[in-house]
């Protein structure tokens, strides 16, 4: 590998995003996350509530994946999952995370940072509820991040869990499955600007549990 000789290194966008000025935020980070999902919504972006979500584990180690923001409130920001899975052993083990929401065609990202914690089993059966047959049926079936010996071994799972409740009109929730909340400390919200000179704009808690609006140097 050369940088610079790397076709890659060609691949360059000037970002000429809307500005970011520190008058025209919502006054909390939650209003501006929602508003700002909106956008993505109707620009009909794909997955316009994917989000990137980085733990790591007790050494450090970091992880990331995509998952699915699927409320946003005065908390923080709630995705669901399966609390068995490697993301949530990280979450045991240390209970941060954070969270990138990557509107690269609108050249904006909002990266939540914070702590996490299970939600209520009532606002996960809320959720629970809202989920498609399929998806709840996949969620029984499914002991994410484990070791699978074949597709097939994951089809036959998925059968016997059709077959389990084909007279159950209401699927219950599973007991390893329900929301996380990510809880943020800090909420930053970036916007593509030309020469690189983008604009972060982030909100932070303050130790009388105030929020301040904050510009980063790009
Ligand atoms: C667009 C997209 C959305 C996803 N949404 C979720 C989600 O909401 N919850 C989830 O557990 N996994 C979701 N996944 C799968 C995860 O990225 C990941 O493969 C899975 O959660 C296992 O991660 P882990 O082994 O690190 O715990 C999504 C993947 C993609 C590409």
């Amino acid at each position: 590998m050369v940088l610079g000789n790397d076709p890659l290194s060609g691949v360059r966008v000037d970002y000429l995003g809307t500005q970011l000025d520190e008058s025209s935020m919502a006054p909390t980070w939650w209003e501006q996350l929602s508003c700002w999902l909106a956008d993505a919504a109707r620009a009909e972006l794909p997955e316009p509530t994917a989000m990137v979500l980085a733990t790591s584990d007790i050494e450090g180690r970091p992880s990331s994946r995509m998952v699915l923001c699927k409320a946003v409130d005065e908390r923080g920001v709630v995705f669901c999952t399966n609390y068995t899975s490697s993301k949530c052993h990280d979450l045991l083990a240390t209970r941060y995370a954070s969270a990138t929401f990557p509107w690269v065609a609108l050249h904006r990202q909002a990266h939540v940072r914070g702590t996490t914690e299970r939600v209520s089993p009532a606002e996960t059966a809320g959720y629970w509820r809202a989920r498609p047959r399929e998806a709840q049926l996949g969620a029984w079936a499914s002991s994410q991040s484990t070791v699978v010996p074949s597709r097939r071994a994951l089809d036959n799972a998925f059968e016997a869990v059709r077959r389990r409740y084909a007279n159950v009109d209401q699927i219950p929730v599973p007991p390893h499955w329900g929301g996380v909340l990510i809880r943020p400390d800090t909420v930053e919200f970036w916007c593509g600007r030309a020469s690189r000179m983008h604009d972060r704009l982030r909100y932070r808690i303050d130790e009388d549990c105030a929020w301040q609006i904050e510009r980063l140097a790009p």
